[in-house]
């Protein structure tokens, strides 16, 4: 381990002490299948949910309820072997799909070799509006073991933690003409096929069927049934609207700014036309 992963380490496991959450929580309490219902199965007294991809069927699970703001967590491990075009997923969408906002965390599947790793993908869309990938890769094997995914979403910024540490920041730049999601949102899990995740190679079916495993089914958010969507974002009623949750501190920056430097892939910053790109760098 180098020097740089050391310190990751460290810093999750830090953070990890404080992390908030009960993982006894039945998946029942908080979700439901999706589709492909014979393909998830319900392990450890519904604290673990398999979700299994074969040729015939993928399959993915939703929160109940929709939220307005809120710590999205959870735990993954993402299926192993040969996951060339294979796609694990963690994400938020709200209704309407011509107008959808979304928040994603995607795995696009790897064969286990250096010139093909796992790529962790996040994506946002606002208003119907995609195309914000970023990709980065891994300090980890993510088929190894469950690590956090998180995805922090307030009044002033979207942040994506692995193992706590941020990964990928977007502001709310609205007031300088950038966009952001606004919209309630559905927690969902899904594992699918696409072959623009492996540059066309196409799945190795010998190796089906493919497992992605999910732990952490509590749920600290707002959600849009309580709560109107105006007091989603009431920072006295929610500890994630509060100040500290502004922005990052300087140690989680310091740790964002060398994840880019060492892990990142693409980012779509690089494209024209995304005037919010300038206010999360
Ligand atoms: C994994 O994919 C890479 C890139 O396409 C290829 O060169 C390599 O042979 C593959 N390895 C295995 C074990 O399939
Ligand atoms: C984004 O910020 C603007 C002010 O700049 C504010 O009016 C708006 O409510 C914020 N959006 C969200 C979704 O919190
Ligand atoms: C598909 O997976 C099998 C079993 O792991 C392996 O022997 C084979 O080489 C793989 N095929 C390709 C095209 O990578």
């Amino acid at each position: 381990m180098d020097s740089f992963a050391s310190f990751l380490l460290v810093f999750s496991l830090l953070f990890s002490l404080l992390a908030n959450g009960n993982y006894d929580v039945p998946f029942q309490q908080n979700y439901n299948p999706l589709w492909g219902y014979d393909h998830t199965k319900v392990l450890d007294e519904s604290r673990e949910i398999q979700l299994t991809l074969d040729q015939y069927s993928g399959s993915g699970f939703q929160s109940w309820q929709k939220y307005g703001s809120g710590w999205f967590n959870m735990r993954i491990k993402t299926p192993q072997k040969d996951s060339t075009a294979v796609i694990t997923t963690f994400y938020l969408q709200s209704d309407a799909q011509g107008h959808r906002d979304e928040i994603d965390f995607e795995f696009l599947g790897g064969n286990g070799s250096k010139d093909h790793p796992y790529l962790l993908q996040t994506n946002i869309y606002t208003n119907g509006r995609g195309g914000r990938e970023q990709g980065i890769f891994l300090w980890f094997d993510p088929t190894a073991d469950f690590h956090d995914y998180t995805i922090l979403w307030n009044h002033y910024q979207t942040v994506f933690f692995v193992d706590r540490i941020p990964i990928r920041v977007f502001k709310n730049a609205t007031k300088y003409g950038g966009a952001y999601p606004t919209k309630a949102m559905n927690i969902f899990a899904t594992i699918w096929t696409g072959t623009w995740a492996s540059h066309g190679m196409p799945v190795n079916w010998t190796d089906a069927p493919f497992e992605a495993h999910y732990r952490g089914f509590d749920i600290t958010a707002c959600n849009t049934h309580d709560n109107n969507e105006q007091d989603c974002l009431s920072n006295s009623k929610f500890w994630w609207n509060q100040k500290q949750y502004w922005s990052l501190n300087s140690d989680q920056q310091e740790a964002y700014e060398n994840v880019r430097s060492k892990y990142l892939y693409y980012d779509y910053c690089t494209k024209p036309n995304y005037p919010e790109c300038k206010y999360n760098q």
